[in-house]
């Protein structure tokens, strides 16, 4: 699989425009059902909303997230969070068969090696530890990435998409031929309420796409595109809304 060009992260542009990301997550916080005492890693942990959460239950939680912009504003709410990429997790000596469980929220889909991410997984986990979590799946923002494919096309620009986004039953069977056991696999049609027009997730999530072009050309780029998107996914009461897909899992270590 080739996927685009990697995304940047900015703390506080994310909590203005994806705050919605940590308060739709509380569903797999439950399925992960944190026990005091446990020992969790929050893979992609971003600025520490969830880690923060899951850690007032009780549990150790570490952070981990590849965006060092990120792990600083996590660390700055007194979390600990570490700067790994999720692809890195094997790489960690330190969390070898560390933890009860890993979590995950909306990071899958920003992998471009899910196999090794997977392994890394597996490895941090002790034997029978739970990997429980939630990210885009086939269909995921279709109708964004059409209009984003288009536009692009149109200025002779062309971009491969820089998102994972499997059907449930190939993540299934990657889960299984990593050594995990699926307790828990789900595709849920959910459309998510932005918190300003689709403009703040193009400027937050779009970057692989935006960044073929020069900066000078951004903005009529987002204004071109939210006219475009206007009819799919503004409704009657001017609410902005993006067509999500997600998959929601749980697996146990074999
Ligand atoms: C998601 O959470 O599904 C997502 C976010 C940004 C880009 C693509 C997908």
């Amino acid at each position: 699989m080739t996927l685009g060009p990697k995304q940047a992260w900015d703390p506080e542009q994310y909590a203005r425009n994806a705050r919605f990301v940590a308060v739709l997550a509380l569903p797999v916080v439950a399925l992960l059902a944190p026990q005091p005492g446990e020992r969790i890693v929050d893979l992609g942990c971003g600025d520490g909303e969830l880690t923060a959460q899951i850690t007032a239950l009780g549990c150790r939680v570490v952070g981990v997230d590849a965006s060092a912009e990120m792990v600083a504003a996590a660390c700055a709410r007194g979390l600990d969070a570490r700067q790994l990429d999720a692809e890195e997790l094997q790489l960690s000596e330190e969390l070898a068969g560390w933890c009860d469980a890993v979590f995950t929220n909306a990071v899958l889909h920003w992998v471009r090696d899910p196999a090794r991410a997977l392994e890394g997984v597996r490895r941090a986990l002790r034997p029978g530890g739970r990997f429980v979590g939630e990210f885009g799946g086939e269909g995921n923002v279709a109708t964004i990435r059409t209009a984003l494919d288009e536009a692009l096309a149109r200025r002779g620009l062309s971009v491969p998409s820089p998102w994972y986004l499997p059907a449930p039953e190939a993540f299934g069977a990657l889960l299984e031929e990593a050594g995990f056991a699926v307790t828990h696999l789900e595709r849920i049609q959910r459309p998510t309420l932005l918190p300003g027009d689709v403009s703040g997730w193009l400027e937050t999530f779009g970057g692989p796409y935006t960044a073929a072009l020069p900066e000078s050309e951004r903005p009529a780029l987002l204004a071109e595109l939210v006219e475009t998107l206007r009819p799919a996914l503004c409704d009657a009461e001017g609410r902005w809304w993006a067509d999500y897909v997600r998959i929601r899992f749980a697996a146990e270590r074999r």
